[in-house]
């Protein structure tokens, strides 16, 4: 829950069908942490645009995969109904032209000898099913990753993550899921650039950026970070 006072007061200047909409929202569903409660409700979105209820306008810098080509990008919407109905889902064992071309496509732009594709449903299954191969591949299971770093919500995915807030009281996680502080907390404790840890995965999440608020020494980290805050 965020219960905080900005969200409190955010919500004081919603309509009262925003509001009724946002209780029953809290009423029935159960959302990713610190989202409960919602802070409003959309009604409709174009380009960049976001409009709620009461017709307020917001320019989305976050939303995930659909800023790359805008909200109602034409092109992807005509590309999307095309297939719908042509053909909405291809069951497991089967393969169809558009999958296979845009495999091809991918593998083409990636670099190197990376020309396999395995298509995944959302970030978080792209985390466990990279872990999964990599163990596959290498015979071994540690992962390195930072503190602070945010790779979905997952059991496997809050196990690389860093962030405290979704790996506390939650049991035992993926055993060998080593973590290092980001590369600019090193930097600023005086340690060299090239001689700061490798780091493998893992995209910093400013919203929490408690390195930079509060460590002083990489002691910091293991305590401070398995934690809640
Ligand atoms: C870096 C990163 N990894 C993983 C995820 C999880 O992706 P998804 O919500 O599609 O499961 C996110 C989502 O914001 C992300 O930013």
């Amino acid at each position: 829950m965020n219960l905080s006072p900005n969200r409190t007061g955010w919500r004081e200047e919603l309509g009262p069908e925003t509001r009724r909409l946002l209780d029953e929202d809290a009423d029935c569903f159960l959302h990713q942490s610190l989202s409960t409660p919602c802070l409003d409700v959309l009604e409709s979105c174009s380009g960049s645009t976001l409009t709620d209820l009461d017709g307020r306008e917001f320019l989305d810098f976050h939303g995930n995969s659909v800023h790359q080509v805008g909200y109602a990008n034409p092109r992807v919407l005509d590309a999307v109904r095309r297939q719908l109905e042509t053909l909405a889902f291809s069951p497991r064992r089967f393969t169809n032209r558009p999958a296979v071309d845009l495999a091809r496509k991918l593998g083409e732009l990636a670099p190197g000898d990376l020309d396999k594709v395995l298509f995944a449903p959302g970030g978080t299954s792209a985390v466990g099913m990279a872990l999964k191969l990599a163990r596959k591949a290498t015979g071994r299971f540690k992962t390195v990753s930072m503190w602070d770093s945010f790779h979905g919500a997952s059991l496997d995915a809050i196990s690389v993550g860093g962030e405290a807030l979704f790996r506390s009281g939650i049991g035992p996680l993926l055993p060998g899921a080593e973590h290092v502080p980001p590369a600019e907390h090193t930097a600023a404790s005086g340690t060299p650039a090239e001689t700061a840890p490798p780091v493998i995965s893992g995209a910093p999440n400013t919203s929490t950026t408690c390195w930079k608020k509060r460590a002083t020494s990489p002691a910091f980290w293991p305590s401070r970070c398995a934690a809640p805050r």
